[in-house]
């Protein structure tokens, strides 16, 4: 997403920089300096690109879908689901259709900056990449915090650049794009966890 967006890669090298200096600096830094630079929180000192991640993980969470059992007969919009039913349900499809700020079909990292709270709280509250309720996913903020800091210390050296291939042939990807034929940003496999199939990525350092 970020090589395919050129204005995201800018901003993001921009907020990497003002923090890590520029990429020769960085080039230069021992572990012990990055660190010295990185502060607690790193949401709050890399704000884009946490937007950046949460934008991502809307429209291709890395599990598509989480898996429910009924414990007793439900009625859920109207339909009725027997005790014992196993229900499936799709990770992105509330993030993306019920989504509070415009173009949700769009990737559009200021969406969790340039919103209200209530519309950033309904934004976390639909993103079900990490699942939800009870059971939600206890290692979201560890893995997201991992995340961000790949995402910070790869863009302070690289450009990512996308090359161009032919689109990918394989049926579980024409399943995905069949799934959700709207949105043809990248053809996306679904299996316990989704890959991306159709985007070839060239890490060039930055001069
Ligand atoms: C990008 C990384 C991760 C993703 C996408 C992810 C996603 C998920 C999802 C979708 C669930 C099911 C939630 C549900 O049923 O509603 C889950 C459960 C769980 N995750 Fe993660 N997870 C990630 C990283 C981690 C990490 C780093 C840890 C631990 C350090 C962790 C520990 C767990 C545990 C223990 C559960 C079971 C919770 C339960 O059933 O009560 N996960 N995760």
């Amino acid at each position: 997403m970020i090589a395919k967006h050129s204005h995201v890669q800018e901003s993001l090298h921009a907020e990497v920089d003002a923090v890590l200096g520029n990429p020769e600096a960085r080039k230069h830094m021992t572990e012990a300096e990055i660190f010295a630079k990185l502060q607690d929180d790193l949401f709050a000192q890399f704000p884009y690109a946490t937007a950046v991640v949460n934008e991502t993980q809307r429209m291709h969470p890395i599990a598509p879908f989480v898996g429910m059992e009924a414990i007793h007969d439900t009625i859920l919009d109207g339909y009725v689901i027997p005790k014992g039913t196993t229900i499936m349900g799709m990770s992105r499809v509330a993030s993306m259709n019920h989504c509070p700020t415009p173009d949700p079909f769009q990737f559009k990292p200021e969406r969790w900056i340039e919103c209200t709270v209530t519309q950033r709280r309904q934004q976390e509250r639909l993103d079900w990449s990490f699942g939800g309720g009870s059971r939600v996913c206890p290692g979201r903020h560890l893995a997201n915090l991992e995340i961000v800091s790949a995402v910070v210390l790869v863009l302070s050296l690289y450009n990512l650049k996308e090359l161009v291939r032919a689109p990918s042939s394989s049926p579980v990807a024409e399943c995905a794009s069949f799934l959700f034929p709207t949105f043809p940003i990248v053809t996306q496999g679904i299996s316990f966890t989704s890959t991306i199939n159709n985007v070839y990525v060239r890490y060039i350092p930055r001069a």
